[in-house]
């Protein structure tokens, strides 16, 4: 390169570069203050063997009565214990069987990601070995999260030559709970229902391709079309919104449609929805089913449409009462956004998808949603809600809001070609 030319080339990276501090400053504010929160609270927890789940929350059965348009009466009996006064507000902690136990490590390996921090990268490995007899485990259809979240994003950025095979054992546990008749995966192995399934399974989908690249083998990849084209017919209504969760019959048949964490059997809980958006971008990625595509294209067009809140930032259920006291979940927000995103790469008019997932994530940024340094017992985001129905983690941080968070900004650079270390 001439010289001339070279001292151009140079400008422009320079005014590039400053384009994207003044543009971008509210990614570096997230990831900055991600990254301080998650390796506070690695320090915090270390030796306990747990992981960060949320903060303890209460509930007031008014709130609650107004929230569920239900008379307390109906839905009392349904509540989880009340904290009590000494851990109100407290960090909550989990073991590694709970469904949201890889979260915390795979948010710890997104920061790894951006900044290249070796200190990040040893406490992302600790926390992901911790998770090592998830591999054993067969008694859920989470396993996709607990392990493709950690050891999924350990292999992609670490990887060594351990992973694979634990990745792929713990597929063939979730491929252990596929019913052929059904043709689904089974969810949950509590309750009354014969053969749950919920729409958050679609996330636990990634897990079996990981498995078929690691393998080649194509059962992982045959189990997760016939989950996702199960599903599709059975647990979406003509407007696209989805039930929470199907049980079947063991002729496949449909035993009922109903909702555990939602309003009601009939409403739109907001963090299914954002599953189902994800879970079927995610889906055709894998496959290139064209069906795909155009499910979760009507998907993210009735989430556009049905949420009606200024920012994007849903509250806890669609359906929920449109109030400025009605708990919002970030974590729905956030998973959106990710689903968004990489469908806004797929479609001729995925500006649309962009540009709602950029105002989610540029919202999620704010002093509203994002915790000060220091603040929210070590999480990243504020405003999330796990299940307002049994009053349980009402308007509290949850891990699973901040990995996703932290998926979206990944997300949202790879595609703006952004670098962390340019902002
Ligand atoms: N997978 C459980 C939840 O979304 O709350």
């Amino acid at each position: 390169m001439k010289l001339n030319n070279l001292i151009i080339a140079a400008s422009a990276a320079i005014l590039m570069t400053g384009c994207q501090t003044e543009e971008y400053g509210w990614i570096k504010t997230g990831i900055d203050r991600a990254q301080h929160q998650l390796m506070l609270t690695a320090s915090e927890i270390d030796g306990t063997g747990m992981m960060p789940r949320s903060i303890w929350s209460g509930y007031d059965l008014d709130m609650l009565s107004y929230q569920l348009g239900k008379d307390k009466a109906v839905f009392k009996d349904s509540l989880r214990t009340h904290p009590t006064a000494d851990k109100l507000g407290k960090r909550r902690l989990c073991g590694i069987y709970d469904w949201t136990s890889g979260f915390f490590p795979g948010s710890l390996w997104y920061i790894y990601e951006f900044t290249g921090n070796e200190a990040v990268k040893a406490e992302a490995a600790k926390y992901t070995n911790m998770l090592n007899p998830i591999r054993e485990y067969t008694g859920t259809h989470d396993l996709g999260f607990m392990m493709n979240c950690s050891y999924g994003n350990a292999l992609r950025l670490a990887p060594n030559d351990t992973i694979p095979a634990v990745l792929i054992q713990t597929a063939d546990n979730l491929c252990s709970r596929f019913n052929d008749e059904i043709g689904c995966i089974r969810s949950w192995d509590f309750g009354r229902w014969n053969f749950p399934v919920i729409i958050d399974n679609m996330m636990n989908l990634d897990l079996l391709f990981n498995a078929e690249r690691l393998s080649g083998k194509p059962c992982y990849r045959n189990v997760a079309m016939r989950h996702a084209d199960t599903t599709m017919p059975n647990h979406f209504r003509e407007n696209m919104t989805c039930w929470h969760v199907i049980s079947y019959n063991n002729d496949g048949s449909v035993e009922c449609k109903e909702t555990f964490q939602g309003k009601n059997h009939d409403s739109a809980w907001s963090r299914g929805q954002a599953w189902a958006v994800y879970g079927y971008t995610a889906i055709y990625r894998e496959t290139k089913e064209p069906r795909y595509l155009e499910f979760a294209q009507k998907i993210a067009d009735m989430i556009m449409e049905k949420v009606t809140t200024e920012d994007a930032i849903p509250y806890w259920d669609y359906d929920a009462p449109a109030d400025t006291d009605t708990p919002r979940d970030a974590s729905a927000a956030a998973v959106t956004a990710c689903g968004m995103l990489e469908l806004s790469t797929m479609t001729e008019d995925g500006a649309k998808y962009f540009d709602y997932a950029e105002k989610i994530l540029k919202n999620l940024s704010t002093d509203a949603y994002l915790a000060a340094p220091g603040e929210n017992e070590g999480f990243v985001l504020k405003h999330s809600t796990g299940s307002l129905a049994h009053g349980s983690e009402i308007d509290v941080p949850l891990n699973y809001a901040d990995y996703y968070y932290l998926e979206g900004l990944q997300r949202y650079m790879k595609i703006k070609g952004i670098e962390y270390r340019n902002l």
